[in-house]
């Protein structure tokens, strides 16, 4: 079920275009929730069905007491049945309203199961370039807070919304019947006290939005500041944190009390306004029945019909401000759920064919990041790489190297030139597919919190314990996993943190080397280790490289030594290429490099 919801949303034709939700503003808003109730309109219709029984018992209350009133006192034998009959609404009136409480907030946790994964499966899908520029702790906020907002509504307001708007138009319709020169004095007053609230309404939805704008806000600076506590702590920032903490909060603060003081505002006006009309029409009706042209029951009947029309309108000038506060809510899961990735798919995508065999080629690539358009990340790049062959890729710190890997890998596109894997342009190809191919050690490994054999194993979720020992093994993991308390069952604790740098390093690597790619990239794999594991690892290394065309990039030169060739750049640009003994020669960049580093 939950799975037919999030297509349905993603496969939304018209909402594709990245402009086409957030453009409409308004009470339409919601009109995106539709993907989502669709699949269950089954029991839409059915909780429907059972908000109309419900609000219908309601409505024949008023009768029975009229009868009651006007005949009941008066014809003895009659009395018992009136009052059974009474009783027998009041069950049916019970059994609708709770089978309609029970569908409604049915539909109201579905809907909002079906969005949270609907919102995550598409951020999945996300680009590098958008978690450059969106915050996580406000990605969370949205993922669990406007959702809940949507699930209230949709849950609980919706259909109390809807409830008193038939409570209402039945209530007005009873009251037209009861008596239309009364209904008519009752329905002009209305008219001119509602109006003006439905534009109040636009502004709570506004000052809504606003506020859950400044929650996300409060998310995100927390989001980033949990995983740095160390960090905050060792600088003693953390009088600065909560400053700044504070003032997300405290912002957040002043816009919700903006919006309660509408919302207080709207209520009031609404209540005093509804109830000042009923009064003034009973007052008249209190005439009628002492001239004698109303009996004692009509008007009791009359009294409970304003007071539910009465009732119906507060509860919808209460609901009216969640529906807009929710509107406010959709049109940013809107947003997230049809952020159209940077990178996607072509429409009809080449394919590759199996093969355990990589060759890469760079032909005049240039690239910027998104964030810097003024300042080329790599310049020019032209570089063929055999299969099998092992390249190294050296150059100063911000020389471009980590970008190569993320353009290999297309987390982004190239400005111009092409990048082909295998003979293929790589922007041909379903990324998914490329990277199926590629294995990455990156610069800083990412350990997930689960044990050790979950964290190999996530190379290859198809790989036995065998096959995932043994990667560890080449990786040189083995040594400290099997003295870690659990062996490999042991909890590497969030984001690796019972681990050290070098630990993390070579689970990474033995996650890489599960995958078994035919084309590996190592950023750094081994610049956390002390020399001696780095070269133990490093053989581990080389007998994984075997066959297989590795790209990798080294600070320490000692450990590029028997790459075939070295590749040297310099603020975006291959300054050098050749074997290792070439360039030591040619006295170039390499050379000036190598000789600070192997002289010591
Ligand atoms: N996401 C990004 N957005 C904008 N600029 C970026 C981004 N990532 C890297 N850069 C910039 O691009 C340039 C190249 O960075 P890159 O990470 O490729 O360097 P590197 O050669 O791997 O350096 P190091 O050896 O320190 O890892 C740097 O100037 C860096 O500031
Ligand atoms: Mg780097």
């Amino acid at each position: 079920m939950n799975a037919t919801a999030t297509e349905n949303a993603a496969n939304e034709p018209s909402a594709a275009a990245p402009t086409a939700a957030p453009a409409r503003r308004k009470l339409s808003a919601l009109a995106g929730l539709w993907p989502f109730l669709r699949p269950y309109r089954g029991r839409v219709a059915l909780a429907f069905l059972l908000l109309s029984l419900s609000s219908g018992a309601m409505l024949v209350v008023p009768l029975a007491f009229r009868d009651l009133i006007d005949h009941g006192f008066v014809a003895n034998a009659g009395i018992h049945g009136h009052f059974l009959a009474l009783f027998g609404i009041a069950v049916f009136w019970a059994i609708s309203t709770a089978g309609r409480f029970y569908f409604v907030s049915w539909i109201g946790e579905r809907v909002t199961a079906d969005l949270r994964s609907g919102i995550y499966h598409r951020i999945l899908t996300q680009s590098p370039e958008y978690f450059e520029t969106t915050k996580t702790g406000e990605v969370l906020s949205r993922l669990t807070g406007d959702t809940t907002l949507v699930q209230t509504v949709v849950g609980s307001s919706m259909s109390m919304g809807l409830r008193s708007t038939f409570q209402f138009a039945g209530g007005m319709i009873m009251l037209a019947i009861t008596s239309v020169k009364l209904f008519a004095i009752t329905a002009a007053l209305l008219l001119v006290v509602v109006l003006p609230l439905i534009a109040i309404g636009r502004l709570v939805k506004r000052l809504s939005r606003e506020s859950q704008d400044r929650i996300a806000d409060t998310s995100a600076v927390a989001g980033e500041i949990l995983n740095a506590i160390p960090t905050v702590q060792a600088f003693t920032q953390e009088q600065f944190e909560y400053a700044r903490y504070d003032a997300t909060v405290e912002s957040s603060f002043a816009s919700a009390i903006r919006r309660t003081r509408v919302r207080a505002m709207m209520t009031a006006a609404m209540i005093a306004g509804v109830f000042g009309a009923i009064v003034f029409v009973l007052w008249l009706g209190a005439q009628a029945v002492v001239a004698g042209s109303m009996t004692a029951g009509q008007l009791a009947s009359f009294v409970l019909y304003a007071v539910f029309t009465a009732g119906g309108v507060g509860v919808i000038a209460e609901v009216w401000g969640d529906v807009m506060r929710a509107a406010g809510a959709t049109e940013r899961l809107v947003e997230l759920l049809y952020a159209v990735p940077t990178i996607r798919a072509p429409a009809a995508p080449a394919t590759l064919p199996e093969t355990q065999q990589a060759s890469v080629a760079f032909d005049h690539v240039r690239f910027h990041y998104p964030s810097r358009p003024q300042a080329a990340a790599l310049d020019d790049i032209n570089l063929d790489i055999r299969e099998g062959e092992t390249v190294a890729l050296v150059g100063p710190s911000g020389a471009g190297k980590t970008t190569l890997f993320q353009l290999l890998l297309r987390f982004y596109d190239v400005e111009s030139g092409t990048i082909r894997f295998n003979g293929q342009d790589i922007r041909e190809l379903d990324p998914a597919q490329l990277r199926a191919h590629i294995g990455i050690v990156p610069q800083d490994a990412v350990i997930f919190s689960a044990d050790a054999y979950a964290n190999i194993r996530y190379g290859n979720t198809k790989a036995s314990d065998e096959e995932v020992m043994l990667a560890a093994r080449t990786a040189r993991a083995d040594e400290f996993i099997e003295r870690l308390p659990d062996g490999y069952k042991t909890f590497l604790g969030e984001r690796g943190v019972r681990l050290s740098g070098g630990q993390r390093q070579r689970i990474a690597i033995a996650r890489a080397i599960l995958k078994n790619p035919p084309l590996l990239l190592l950023d750094e794999a081994t610049s956390a280790l002390d020399a001696e594991s780095e070269a133990f690892v490093q053989r581990g290394l080389e007998a994984a490289m075997e066959n297989r065309t590795t790209l990798i990039i080294a600070h320490r030169l000692a450990t590029v030594q028997r790459a075939d060739r070295i590749v040297v750049f310099e603020a975006g640009k291959i300054v050098e290429v050749g074997t290792p003994a070439e360039l030591l020669k040619s006295g170039g960049l390499y050379s000036r490099l190598a000789s600070l580093q192997l002289m010591a």
